[in-house]
């Protein structure tokens, strides 16, 4: 079982940060369906949480159900993002994350997200310092423990683990010519106390185009040569696709992102997958609304319904996805007027009434969609 420092984790599948998209009530959800080792927060700034400003502040909520929890930081200064981490500790982190991954202009003009992997000694010098911190603020062993960090011997002081999150470098053609610069960063985290890395396998250049490289993931992982765990991610939309990254890299852990916007249950079926060879079938309809009511709840009890509904009005493709049964022709039932009928809701109540008229046998029908179409709409 993969742990990270003193955290053992239940399963080997974390939730990963999507910014606008893993907050509190959708990690709450996927945690629920089950599977889910670790699930971390989006990116924050520390500058926002030490100014105390709404946006950050509800980025970073948690609770006690929320846990183990990563709260990721992203920036470039060394002494804010100590500041940072510190802030974390004293909000319910169980782990710390640094990103160093984000190939957005936002992050990377201010030198922070993947602009890190093009100066290492500065990425280095961010992740010593935050563990220099993390040092001077350990949290005791009851506190450790409802953050989801297992039993600890009685008196005993616990530091909140320090991960990275990276990709393969910044230049395609670096990777392509063997000159990635992720497998020598890795060591280097690994010699200042980061205990853990994630591997997104594309280079910024890349973005989110091209294909996963499993082979630049395994070369991160023969360069830490078990001295810390290596997690991968990219591209796992299924069961089989998390198996072929453990098997193809040697990782320790996979994380999902994209995958689990439109399928939430898929850390539970990926973990009975590895555990018992069983495929699941999806769930059902009924247990498929429940989810998305359950959701959309959550996120009226943890923000408003204002954000409730731009969201669900954002995800309902996604949500829709398994909700097309099948036709005899091969195509799919459209479930088109569902869709319409969740935005233009204009009030929580008829969303609520847009689900219950779903389940009750309205808004299907119409010209019957393609599976290729309807997969082109969710991704
Ligand atoms: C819209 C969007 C927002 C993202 N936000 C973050 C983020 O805040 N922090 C981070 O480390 N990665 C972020 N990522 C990258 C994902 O965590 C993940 O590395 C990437 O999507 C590849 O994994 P996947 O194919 O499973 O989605 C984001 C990705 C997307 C598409």
């Amino acid at each position: 079982m993969i742990s990270l420092g003193p955290l053992q984790l239940r399963t080997n599948l974390l939730l990963a940060p999507i910014a606008g998209y893993c907050d509190l009530a959708f990690r709450t959800i996927c945690r629920e369906l089950g599977g889910v080792g670790l699930a971390c927060t989006d990116l924050l700034s520390p500058q926002g949480l030490l100014r105390g400003t709404a946006t950050s502040l509800d980025l970073a909520k948690t609770n006690d159900f929320d846990k183990p929890v990563g709260m990721q930081l992203y920036g470039s200064d060394p002494e804010i993002m100590a500041e940072g981490a510190r802030w974390a500790v004293e909000h319910g982190a169980t782990v710390v994350d640094i990103n160093m991954g984000c190939p957005v202009d936002k992050v990377t003009k201010k030198d922070g997200g993947s602009k890190l992997l093009t100066d290492l000694s500065r990425a280095v010098n961010i992740a010593a310092r935050v563990v220099k911190e993390l040092e001077r603020c350990t949290i005791d062993g009851d506190e450790w423990t409802r953050r989801g960090g297992g039993p600890v011997s009685p008196g005993a002081r616990v530091q909140i683990p320090l991960t990275c999150k990276m990709r393969l470098c910044w230049h395609t053609a670096d990777y392509e010519s063997g000159q990635a610069c992720s497998p020598h960063l890795a060591r280097m985290l690994a010699d200042v106390g980061v205990v853990a890395v994630t591997v997104h396998g594309r280079t910024t250049e890349m973005k989110f185009q091209g294909q996963v490289q499993l082979a630049g993931i395994a070369r991160v992982v023969e360069a830490v040569d078990g001295r810390i765990p290596v997690i991968g991610n990219g591209d796992v939309r299924a069961p089989e696709d998390a198996v072929r990254m453990l098997r193809e890299t040697g990782c320790s852990g996979v994380m999902i992102g994209r995958g689990a916007l439109s399928t939430p249950w898929l850390f539970r079926d990926t973990w009975r997958f590895m555990q018992t060879g069983e495929v699941a079938s999806p769930p059902s309809e009924a247990e498929q609304l429940a989810v998305i009511r359950r959701y959309f709840g959550l996120m009226r009890t943890y923000r408003d319904d204002r954000y409730a509904l731009f969201q669900i009005n954002r995800r309902v493709s996604w949500f829709a996805r398994h909700l097309q049964r099948p036709l005899s022709n091969g195509k799919l039932e459209s479930v088109k007027p569902f869709k319409e009928a969740i935005r233009i809701a204009r009030t929580a109540p008829e969303v609520l009434e847009a689900i219950d008229r779903f389940e009750a046998g309205e808004l299907r029908g119409g010209v019957p969609e393609e599976p290729d179409a309807v997969a082109a709409d969710a991704s």
